[in-house]
């Protein structure tokens, strides 16, 4: 392998959200046509709570992948207090791979989410039973605690006791923003895993306040100090089949960003495999990209790999200010700045 192409076995995105209508139009080419498939988030308004509603999202999401590419939605359903053991089963039949567990009120439209976790033990044996995994949102939302260390405080009340009660369920501890998280992974069995983001591999919380507020860095669980940053590069570069991608590209109109309450989500589908390619090359470990990016999130899920490839070439190129997003702006994350490596096909 040159050092300057780089090509890698076809990647997955294990943490996305695409939006509907309009909106989903207009972002899912852009993963596409860098992913074979990717597991679709139901934080929709209102959320995607049974296999019925998880088919029509499908069939909407596909009726916007261009003609010719070969791309796979893979379903999640979004967990309630109220969500029936029975669900699993029809969910497994329609083909959803997991649940999302959201704390309630811990993100964007997480309303619906879990007030106790312990009211969802019968869905969760269901689950164990069914072999689907549990992707996990892992932040406590008590206002008491900073907002800095909610995912630390998650693992020791509710992380820890639900893998003691569930030793056979897999869970992915979604979108790890802390040293606590990755060392907790690691040293977790094997059916505990966890995604990275890029954009939690390339910054650190000072992104949020350079030169004023940003609010295009502004995601949760939010950017961190930069020894967790390194922790999360360490783990991702590491080689451990624990640790996969999925970017949390999550789309929101530019005037919904750029606002007094900001929402939370950065939009890296455009370029997520050449942010992967910028953090790994930074560390020195382009080698270990593959494995992390195509290999260890497929095999945790019990998928198969993908065939074919994909080629990012180090050429420098600058991101678009904007793109349309049905009615309103889309601002990738780095708008206007320039990147090291491209996605060539
Ligand atoms: O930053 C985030 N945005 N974090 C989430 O957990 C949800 C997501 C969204 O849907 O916008
Ligand atoms: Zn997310």
């Amino acid at each position: 392998m040159s050092s300057d192409a780089l090509t890698l076995t076809r990647p997955d995105d294990w943490h996305l959200h695409v939006r509907d209508g309009a909106a989903m139009a207009a972002v899912v080419p852009h993963t596409a046509r860098q992913f074979g498939r990717a597991i679709i988030m139901p934080n929709l308004r209102p959320p995607v709570t049974t296999a019925a509603q998880a088919l029509d999202y499908r069939a909407r999401i596909q009726a916007t992948v261009p003609a010719g590419v070969d791309f796979q939605p893979l379903m999640v359903l979004y967990l309630t207090d109220n969500t029936p053991p029975e669900e699993v089963a029809r969910a497994r039949a329609a083909g959803v791979v997991a649940f999302k567990l959201y704390p309630a009120g811990a993100t964007t439209n997480s309303d619906a989410g879990v007030t106790d976790i312990r009211k969802c033990y019968a869905t969760l044996e269901a689950m164990q039973r069914e072999g689907l995994l549990l992707l996990v949102h892992g932040e406590v939302t008590d206002p008491a605690v900073d907002v800095f260390d909610r995912e630390a405080v998650y693992i020791d009340q509710v992380l820890i006791p639900l893998r003691r009660d569930f030793p056979g369920l897999k869970i992915v501890f979604e979108h790890i923003t802390t040293k606590e998280a990755a060392e907790y992974v690691a040293a977790a069995d094997a059916l505990t895993g966890a995604t990275i983001t890029a954009h939690h591999l390339l910054y650190n919380r000072n992104a949020i306040f350079t030169g004023g507020l940003r609010p295009h860095y502004y995601c949760l669980p939010v950017l961190k100090r930069e020894l967790h940053r390194e922790a999360l590069v360490k783990a991702a570069t590491s080689g451990s089949p624990k640790f996969f991608l999925g970017t949390d590209s999550a789309p929101h109109p530019a005037h919904l960003k750029e606002h007094a309450a900001a929402c939370a989500g950065c939009y890296t589908a455009l370029h997520a495999m050449e942010l992967y390619a910028q953090a790994f090359d930074r560390a020195g470990a382009l080698d270990r990209l593959e494995g992390f990016a195509s290999f260890y999130g497929a095999d945790f899920y019990g998928l198969p790999r993908n065939a074919g490839t994909i080629t990012l070439k180090r050429e420098a190129w600058t991101l678009p200010e904007s793109l349309a997003f049905g009615d309103a702006q889309l601002k990738p994350l780095g708008a206007g700045e320039t990147l090291d490596w491209r996605f060539v096909g």
